[in-house]
């Protein structure tokens, strides 16, 4: 038997019917078409799932779809407006803190996450923070790399507003 939910997913009003049992994850990517949240490990480990749901870091493989019922969820297509990335992302590319790119979006929304809550964190912070997130190719250096810099620039894009 299925249940409908409905909720905000980037933005917009969305829904569907899915099994008690389905994995957010599997609704966003094969429900909703939204393929940039990965599926890694599938038990908490990896972090290539992450999302925000509510503003929260959340691994999409950990929730079901029936408990996002009326959220917010930002995914990492939620993150970039037309024509520019988010900072996060320009960052993790100037910095060269990807290769496969494999757990890349889920180091993006764990980042975007920290820098939300801390917006100036230390090297240890950010280690610390990240390390619920794995990543098989760049030693993580470059990572935090990405995350410094990112801090800075909006750090920059805030003080322009002000
Ligand atoms: S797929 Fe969710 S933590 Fe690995
Ligand atoms: S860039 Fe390949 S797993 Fe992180």
């Amino acid at each position: 038997m299925t249940r409908a939910i409905a909720l905000t997913v980037n933005g917009e009003q969305c829904g569907g019917d899915v099994e008690p049992r389905t994995l957010l994850v599997h609704f966003l990517r094969d429900q909703l078409g939204l393929t940039g949240t990965h599926v890694g490990c599938v038990v908490g480990e990896c972090g290539a799932c992450s999302i925000l749901v509510d503003g929260a870091l959340v691994k999409s493989c950990l929730m079901l779809a029936v408990q996002a019922d009326g959220c917010a969820v930002t995914t990492i297509e939620g993150l970039s407006t037309p024509g520019a990335l988010h900072p996060v992302q320009e960052a993790f590319v100037n910095r060269f803190g990807l290769q496969c790119g494999f757990c890349t979006p889920g180091f993006v929304m764990a980042s975007h996450a920290l820098l939300m809550r801390n917006p100036n964190p230390t090297e240890e912070e950010i280690r610390r923070d990240l390390s619920s997130n794995l990543c098989m190719c760049t030693g993580y250096v470059q990572i935090v790399e990405a995350v410094k810099e990112a801090a800075v620039t909006l750090e920059q894009w805030r003080t322009s507003r002000t």
